[in-house]
């Protein structure tokens, strides 16, 4: 049950390698019937009607009106890559994942996307852009799904679809298409203060960036890795792009959109083709795995947090390159399926509740999406390694599966026996203490500070940054219509930074509020107030 075709750099290539159209010396029907020719329907006469018997007729037809899959719920539009990736053995320490070991290469797919418009919108709109990573590990396949931005507009996945259905477009005349400039879009974030992170970040550069290559990607949850000797390590991912991070300005946006709007999948896969393959460094930082899972003040189950670099320095354990293009974009770039469940021994999820909903959400998804529950068997989702599991049947099953006894224990079939005592390299989560045993749904004080993190991230921005940032805020509010949001707004900016606010308000033609909270006051963290004022992001 491995892919098709394999690479001479262990690319799985899958079933398109292999099936080139139209290579064949005569034309046939999905049955492998000889076709005289395909232009011309069965008719009553030369200019008769179309009888119904015409099979090729109606099999072509058919089959073209159910070309379509429905696009990705969010993260429609997007462009992809093969490639490896090469560990440098750093990692090794925390985490048992064998694709860790020092020079162990590992076949990847990655696939950027930006994360509102629907799948023929623009590349360069300012968003957040996806950056999700399918590693093909001799352990299984790890996915690690990603961002451009390290924090997240929301903490709890419950508020997911509430923050997507704000953030798309008006459902009445579907209007923007991408941009964030809109009354939902700003009528959320300024009612929950959470998102004011996430905004922030898409306000600054990061949210236009010049090219998928020169894109930041983080893991954006902590994660709970484990090694050999079963000691556990809580660790944040980081992608470092060896072309350094740039961005566009917000006027080359605009231009390209309208002039080039493939620029970002254009740029991708032409400079793939060129040879010049673009390369990140993966990177972790660790913290240690304490019952309060806490590190300086900062809570690493709040997903709208980061972990500045000063505190926890970003530390490289392998190098990922991309070197081919695909070659069917809808066999791999819209067929592949990403799923922050998909993890191999030596990774494990946290208990961040923006990550325990993303854990039920994508095979859900993907199961409407991809027509049923058996897509992992699409070339491009196929493991490396052998499957031998108990799913059987179902919409799309294209296995045959022997045997008569798909359960285990079983006196029939044999084979696989679980052995009793032995770990054979299994995955085995995490024993982990439960925090408590009374059911809740409050979220924890340390999660309620909204401000401080955003407003030293807008002063640590070079001076041309911010004003970058400042025009962003007075562009997008200039275009939300409702007074009172635009209000509000500016509210949440005179906590996160009282010189923002009151350049913002005066671009607005709005008198600029006094702060209701101060970073003194809503900090949950004595040590980001001594990184001070000009702390690198980078
Ligand atoms: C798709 C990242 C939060 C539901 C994606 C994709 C990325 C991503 C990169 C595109 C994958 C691809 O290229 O195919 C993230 C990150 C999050 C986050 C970094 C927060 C840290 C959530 C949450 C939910 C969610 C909280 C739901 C509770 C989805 C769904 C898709 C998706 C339904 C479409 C998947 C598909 O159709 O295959 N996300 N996401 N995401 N995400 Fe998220």
């Amino acid at each position: 049950d491995s892919p098709e075709t394999v690479s001479p750099t262990g690319v799985p290539t899958g079933a398109a390698k292999t099936a080139v159209s139209q290579s064949g010396r005569f034309l046939t029907t999905a049955q492998g019937t000889r076709m005289r020719e395909t232009d011309h329907s069965l008719k009553a006469g030369p200019r008769g009607p179309i009888l119904l018997q015409d099979h090729h007729l109606r099999e072509k037809i058919t089959h073209f009106d159910h070309e379509r899959i429905p696009e990705r719920v969010v993260h429609a539009r997007g462009a992809a890559a093969h490639g490896v990736f090469v560990a440098n053995g750093a990692g090794v320490g925390v985490s048992k994942a064998g694709f860790l070991a020092a020079g162990t290469e590992t076949p990847v797919f990655v696939r950027f996307s930006t994360v509102l418009g629907s799948r023929g919108s623009a590349d360069t709109v300012r968003d957040t852009r996806g950056f999700a990573t399918k590693f093909y590990s001799d352990e299984g396949t790890y996915d690690l799904v990603g961002n451009n931005i390290p924090v997240f507009f929301i903490q709890d996945g419950i508020k997911f679809p509430d923050v997507v259905h704000a953030a798309k477009p008006h459902p009445d005349r579907e209007i923007p298409q991408a941009q964030s400039a809109h009354d939902t879009f700003w009528d959320f974030v300024s009612l929950h203060t959470e998102a004011q992170a996430h905004t922030m970040w898409n306000m600054s550069d990061r949210g236009i960036p010049r090219s998928f290559r020169t894109m930041e990607g983080f893991g954006v949850h902590t994660f709970r890795l484990v090694n050999e000797a079963g000691e556990t390590t809580l660790v944040k991912f980081h992608w470092k792009p060896r072309q350094g991070v740039h961005s566009l300005v917000w006027e080359e946006a605009q231009i390209i959109n309208g002039m080039d709007p493939d620029f970002h999948r254009r740029d991708l896969a032409d400079t793939i083709e060129a040879g010049a393959y673009p390369q990140w460094d993966l990177g972790i930082q660790t913290f240690p795995d304490t019952p309060e899972e806490m590190f300086e003040g900062i809570d690493l189950l709040d997903p709208t947090k980061f972990v500045p670099e000063e505190l926890a320095p970003v530390q490289i354990i392998g190098t990922m390159t991309l070197n081919a293009n695909p070659t069917n974009y809808f066999a791999e770039t819209e067929q592949v399926a990403f799923h922050p469940g998909h993890l191999v021994p030596g990774i494990d999820v946290t208990n961040d509740p923006l990550l325990q909903a993303r854990l039920f959400s994508y095979i859900d998804t993907q199961i409407s999406r991809l027509g049923g529950p058996n897509f992992s068997q699409l070339p491009i989702n196929r493991p490396l390694t052998p499957v031998n599991d108990m799913l059987r049947d179902g919409m799309h099953q294209t296995a045959v599966h022997g045997g008569v006894a798909p359960y285990k224990p079983n006196s029939l079939d044999g084979g696989c026996p679980f052995l009793a005592g032995e770990d054979m390299n299994a995955y085995i989560e995490v024993p982990q203490e439960l925090p408590s045993s009374r059911k809740v749904r409050e979220s924890p004080a340390t999660f309620d500070d909204h401000f401080s993190q955003v407003g030293m991230f807008f002063r640590s921005l070079t001076p041309v940054e911010q004003d970058h940032v400042i025009q962003a805020y007075t562009f997008e509010l200039g275009k939300c219509y409702e007074e009172n949001i635009r209000i509000r707004q500016l509210q949440s900016l005179a906590n996160i930074d009282e010189r923002l606010c009151a350049e913002v308000a005066q671009g607005l033609g709005l008198p600029a509020p006094a702060p209701t909270v101060t970073m003194e006051e809503s900090a949950t963290s004595p040590a980001l107030s001594q990184i001070g004022e000009t702390w690198p992001v980078d």
